[in-house]
Formats: structure tokens, C-alpha cells, sequence
């Protein structure tokens, strides 16, 4: 069995996967509102995402006869100035979560928890594609700048994203 600091903790990253997929819910409303259809659905799949992250904890907390435990969750930012702002909103948050499973990775091998150091290995690598995701398209929105018609084309463009978990 994991260590109880060690499981709390894993339990505190599962709360905050439920808090990453409510802010891009909240993402998600704000470009339904400013009618990106297509960045509205980038966001609805990511908080899919977030979703199936929390439940990788859950099952995992579970699987190590832990006791998962559901936190209230903080309010998520509801308006924002411009779809870039939500991007750079959005890498921000990424970086927390980097962060985050960096402190969690640091206390699995401070406890010499291999299994949970080989299910935290999952989210190391999932952190970098989900950061590099986000520069790259902050990084068009930086050369689309006021032009309404790149802003069409990348609002087509992550209206193809669909929600395909990775094992
Ligand atoms: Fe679950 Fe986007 O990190």
C-alpha cells in the first residue's frame, strides 16, 4: 500500500484534474458566447480530457486501497478579454499541473513508491504535449494578431479535435 502522505496527495492531484476540467468548461462557455464554435468544442474535449485524467487518480487511489475523497471545488475565470487571453490563461494553468505532478513525482521517489512512480511517468509525458499543444497554438494566435480571417481558420481548424484517450 501507498504511504497515506502519499495517497493524499495523489487524492488532492485527482480534485485538482475535476478544477482543470471545469475551467475549460468555463473557457468553452465564454467562446460559445463570442460564437467560436470550433474553439468551444478544443475546449469541451480538453475538459473531457481533464476528466479522464481525474479518473486515471481515481482509479489508481483505488487500486492502492486508498479512500478517495471529493473536494469543493474553487470557481474557475469566467471572462476573459480576447480567445488569446484564454490560451495564455490556459498554458498557465498547464504549467501549474506540471508542477504539480513534478511534487508528486518527487515524493514517490522520495518514498521509494516504484508503482506510483511508473503511473506518474503517464502524466510527465502528457504534461509536455499538453504544454507544447498550448504554445503552439498561442504561437498562431500571436500571427493570426486582428486578422478576422485567421481567426476563422483556427476556429475550424480545433473544431476537428475529438476526445481520443491515450492509454
Ligand atoms: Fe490534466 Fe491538462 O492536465
Amino acid at each position: 500500500m501507498a504511504s497515506e502522505k502519499m495517497l493524499q496527495a495523489l487524492n488532492d492531484q485527482m480534485n485538482f484534474e475535476y478544477v482543470s476540467a471545469n475551467y475549460y468548461l468555463a473557457m468553452a462557455a465564454y467562446c460559445a458566447d463570442e460564437d467560436f464554435e470550433g474553439i468551444e468544442n478544443f475546449f469541451m474535449v480538453q475538459a473531457d480530457e481533464e476528466r479522464f485524467h481525474a479518473r486515471k487518480f481515481y482509479d489508481y487511489i483505488n487500486d492502492r486501497d486508498g479512500r478517495v475523497k471529493i473536494s469543493q471545488m474553487e470557481e474557475p475565470k469566467n471572462e476573459f478579454s480576447s480567445i488569446k487571453e484564454a490560451f495564455e490563461t490556459v498554458l498557465d494553468h498547464e504549467k501549474k499541473v506540471t508542477s504539480r505532478i513534478n511534487d508528486l513525482m518527487k515524493l514517490a521517489h522520495e518514498e521509494s513508491d516504484y508503482a506510483t512512480i511508473s503511473f506518474l511517468n503517464w502524466f510527465v509525458d502528457e504534461q509536455v504535449e499538453e504544454e507544447a499543444s498550448m504554445k503552439t497554438i498561442i504561437a498562431k494566435l500571436n500571427r493570426i494578431g486582428e486578422s478576422a480571417q485567421g481567426l476563422f481558420m483556427l476556429n475550424k481548424e480545433l473544431g476537428a479535435r475529438t476526445f481520443t484517450p491515450a492509454e
